[in-house]
């Protein structure tokens, strides 16, 4: 059994923060998106990880290294232009061969990992093994059509959804999926769609299984998603502290402070996590907020919120809730006449000001 991992794509719905970062390698509890794949295909037993990256950009094997860290090999497969994620596939079979696989969208999440997907589709001896979760817009997704048990048809984010599933971005396939990628034709977006590549094998008569995440699963497609998944995985961290707090500090609830931070008067509730040689002052963090390493909080209030590095919140009249700030931002309070909202915002951001 080997992963396939994809961590190309442009990011466009999560844009300003994807201007300058690959969507993957965004944080999510202060550890980039695609961490958690590469550790679920890691704690399965998988040793052979490969990877499809943007062709002009180093920047995630940069990032993620050769896999020795988790004790797997990763081999970087480069895809020239985003052409849909069955071309993805299809890329990547000389590196699959004839071995089964899982195929993990890396900025999927989801809690529990991925074991149990694998010994399910190895005993169901099906050719393609979907995993589907209940969601309240399937028009997003892949939505599957299921009669008597069985998926009898797969439909790419239709208007008309035959049911409240979600195909999740992590399928189980033999190697009858290359068959598949290579029979469709792009769809009306230009794509090359997984969802077509199913119903390929649905009307070929291969034996497409599934079954049912039943905890949480999240594709962090849009910046609310991304909260979400933060919230989520915080809700399940185990707290601990290397870093120091002083005696008028207040640390409540599940807190991770990490190497060298620095929390003084301030109130942390958690669940939340401050990242290394952070700098909290006189300020509160509340509940959900991951703080990036180096950021510096003083006489400020942050909710709710995904805080990346080298950030500086000073003085900020107004709690921050439900934001998302990249690297080296800084939100400062106004000095001098007039009093006025000052800005310096780069090309697609959001600000909501009251
Ligand atoms: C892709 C797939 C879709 C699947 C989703 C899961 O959608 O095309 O079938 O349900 O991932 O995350 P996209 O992220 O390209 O909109």
């Amino acid at each position: 059994m080997k992963a396939l991992i994809a961590s190309g794509g442009r990011g466009t719905r999560l844009r300003p923060i994807t201007h300058t970062r690959n969507k993957h390698l965004i944080p999510i509890a202060n550890k980039p998106i695609l961490h958690y794949a590469i550790e679920a295909a890691a704690e399965a037993g998988i040793t052979s990880v490969g990877i499809v990256i943007n062709a002009d950009s180093d920047e995630v094997p940069h990032a993620i290294g050769d896999g020795s860290r988790w004790g797997i090999r990763i081999t970087y497969i480069p895809q020239l232009t985003p052409g849909g994620l069955a071309q993805v596939v299809a890329l990547a079979e000389p590196f699959i061969g004839k071995d089964k696989f899982i195929f993990y969208l890396g900025d999927n999440m989801v809690v529990g990992g991925v074991r149990r997907f694998i010994d399910e589709f190895e005993k169901s001896d099906s050719n393609c093994f979907l995993t589907l979760a209940r969601v309240r817009d399937p028009e997003r997704f892949g939505v599957p059509e299921i009669r008597d048990g069985r998926i009898v048809a797969v439909e790419e984010k239709p208007k008309n959804p035959k049911s409240s599933f979600a195909v999740a971005g992590i399928y189980l396939y033999d190697h009858h999926i290359f068959e598949a990628v290579k029979a469709i034709a792009p769809s009306g977006r230009g794509e090359l769609e997984i969802s077509d590549a199913h119903q390929y094998l649905i009307e070929k008569g291969y034996r497409v299984g599934y079954t049912e995440i039943t905890g949480w699963w999240k594709d962090t497609g849009k910046p609310t998603d991304l909260l979400e998944a933060n919230r989520l995985v915080l809700d399940n961290i185990t707290p601990s502290n290397e870093g120091t707090v002083d005696e008028r500090s207040t640390i409540a609830g599940k807190v991770v402070i990490q190497k060298g931070a620095r929390i003084t008067n301030s109130v942390v509730r958690g669940p939340a996590i401050i990242g290394e040689e952070c700098v909290i002052e006189d300020s509160y963090i509340g509940p959900f907020s991951s703080i990036g390493s180096h950021t510096v909080v003083r006489k400020s209030e942050v909710e709710y919120s995904i805080i990346l590095r080298e950030c500086k919140i000073l003085d900020v009249g107004i709690r921050l809730e439900g934001s998302i700030l990249g690297n080296d931002v800084e939100i400062v309070e106004a000095s001098g006449k007039p009093l006025v909202h000052r800005f310096m915002i780069g090309d697609q951001s959001r600000v909501e000001v009251v």
